[in-house]
């Protein structure tokens, strides 16, 4: 895992969308995976401006969310849905027929799973997974003690989730208690994650997924195992690892980084 620390998270979605831009000029059918929440808003504000200053091309990309409540619709304001539309698709050339959600409202929701795996696969897998973390180290809705190995299927959220994503709700008691989630066996066989994390709530997951034991318990701990994950923490989330000062060696010392600086040509 490569561990990056930043000054703020203005700073790491200005590298996460370079980084991002860059795999798109190789790749312009490039299939990514995205996230809801707070964490990634200011890296699709990032991407937004990079479409309309630098004509940042999304016309081929293929995206598949992480996630989808259960029981809510795509026009629920609450809906992953609505908040992908707003946040990012309704800005960028994207095709809406090459944007993927689990669908909340499914009939028949282990088939709509598994019809959701198929899709990923017949696209050619998932290039880049964009990912949060929960304050419980969950990824995806993956909650602790969800398998290691899951597919895409129905999760029940946490108390503690639901509390957290309340702010997203007109009332508490409207976060609904079920979901769909990729499983962390399906984040897995992306080929890069990129993990962001910001705020002092996040620290205690964050150390426990980087540098605790591999566990169900902190579902972000699978990513150990994962070849290729690069991890974006601003100081404060970053405030409970033991490594640190190694980290940030590394980043210093990195070629790739030193090098996607000058190429990008923006102050990074
Ligand atoms: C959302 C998702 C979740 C969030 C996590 C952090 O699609 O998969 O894992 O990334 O709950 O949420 P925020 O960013 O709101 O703190």
């Amino acid at each position: 895992m490569e561990i990056i620390i930043q000054p703020d998270a203005a700073q790491s979605a200005r590298l996460v969308a370079a980084f991002i831009a860059r795999a798109m000029r190789r790749k312009p059918d490039l299939v990514l995976g995205l996230a809801t929440g707070s964490t990634p808003v200011p890296l699709y504000r990032e991407l937004i401006r990079r479409h309309r200053e630098d004509g940042l091309d999304f016309s081929r990309v293929t995206a598949f969310n992480l996630d989808e409540y259960l029981g809510i619709g795509p026009d629920h304001p609450g809906s992953y849905r609505r908040f992908m539309q707003v946040q990012l698709f309704d800005h960028i050339n994207l095709s809406p027929g090459h944007t993927h959600l689990p669908d909340g409202l499914a009939p028949d929701v282990e088939a709509h799973c598994r019809h959701y795996e198929a899709q990923i696969r017949a696209s050619g897998g998932i290039d880049i997974q964009v990912l949060g973390i929960g304050s419980d180290g969950h990824i995806g809705f993956n909650e602790p003690s969800s398998s290691l190995a899951s597919r895409t299927r129905t999760k029940t959220l946490t108390s503690r989730t639901r509390r957290d994503n309340a702010r997203f709700f007109e009332n508490p008691a409207d976060v609904p208690v079920e979901c769909i989630t990729m499983g962390i066996g399906t984040i897995m066989e992306s080929r890069i994650c990129l993990l962001l994390a910001a705020g002092e709530r996040k620290a205690e997951a964050v150390a426990g997924a980087l540098e605790g034991p591999i566990t169900a318990m902190n579902p972000a701990s699978a990513l150990q195992l994962h070849p290729d994950t690069r991890v974006f923490l601003d100081e404060a989330a970053a405030g409970k690892l033991k490594m640190r000062a190694y980290y940030d060696e590394v980043f210093a010392r990195d070629v790739f980084w030193n090098k996607l600086r000058q190429e990008d040509g923006r102050t990074l």
